[in-house]
């Protein structure tokens, strides 16, 4: 029987595995997309921030290039939280895996975050973990708003979907760390792709929860999403 927000998340009991190894094609900028300046702090720091005073949390694997610790190392300098870092693999599931292989083995919790998400609330990380601990796996969900079509290659309509049930995934996702190196050993030996964490678990047949999150957690992936994030800071 599954239920939501009940129980405790113990403190020190969550390794966070912080996303920041990809590229930014998208955006096309200068520098990857998470270290680009919103309001003049870098976009990775702001979940940086988020995540290094909860007391839930025992330490912060950031996945990122070598170039880039110091902005991390700097800003833990203020917070002192345990810091590690893991170097980025070619896909997101690979920067994960090479996240995970750095956690501490006592972990009760992995949470994977991607940098380019900002404005994640303490709130619903809170909320996300308490799921996660209780359910072995729980995601931050959105429902759809839009109407979604499936199209076919020549751009004909072939179905109208039932937005009812309907999720757009944010990140975090919450996954018990037996759970995911299962999965991972899955994933690979059968040369699955994945292109979120919790779609791991799904290929165990491991129920996911989602946890309702907030709109206003985005992903900065392309230029306007820099002006929507700046707007949604400001009114916060
Ligand atoms: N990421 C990563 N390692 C990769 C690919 C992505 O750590 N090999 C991280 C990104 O830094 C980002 C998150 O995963 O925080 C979500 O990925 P996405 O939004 O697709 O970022 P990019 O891959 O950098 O952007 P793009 O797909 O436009 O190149
Ligand atoms: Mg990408």
């Amino acid at each position: 029987q599954q239920q939501q927000n009940l129980g405790m998340v113990k403190e020190k009991s969550v390794s966070v595995i912080l996303l920041a190894g990809g590229k930014g094609k998208r955006m096309g900028a200068n520098m990857p997309k998470q270290y680009l300046p919103l309001l003049a702090q870098p976009i990775a720091l702001y979940s940086f921030y988020t995540f290094a005073p909860m007391p839930q949390v025992k330490e912060i694997v950031v996945v990122c290039d070598p170039s880039y610790k110091d902005i991390f190392q700097d800003a833990n300098e203020k917070i002192a939280v345990p810091l590690k870092f893991a170097l980025p693999g070619k896909e997101r599931q690979d920067s994960v895996f090479s996240g995970l292989q750095e956690i501490d083995t006592d972990s009760e919790l992995v949470c994977i975050h991607d940098s380019a998400r900002p404005l994640v609330s303490t709130e619903d990380v809170e909320k996300v973990l308490k799921d996660g601990q209780l359910n072995g796996a729980a995601v931050l969900g959105v429902p759809v708003k839009a109407t979604i079509k499936e199209a076919n290659s020549d751009s004909f309509v072939v179905r109208t979907l039932d937005r009812k049930t309907l999720w757009e995934m944010q990140t975090p996702q919450i996954i018990k760390p037996a759970l995911l190196v299962k999965g991972f050993e899955l994933v690979n030996r059968e040369g699955l792709e994945v292109t979120d964490d919790v779609s791991i678990v799904e290929h165990l047949k491991h129920p996911v929860y989602i946890t309702e999150g907030s709109y206003t957690n985005i992903k900065v992936t392309t230029p306007d999403d820099m002006l929507l994030a700046e707007r949604i800071l400001n009114i916060k």
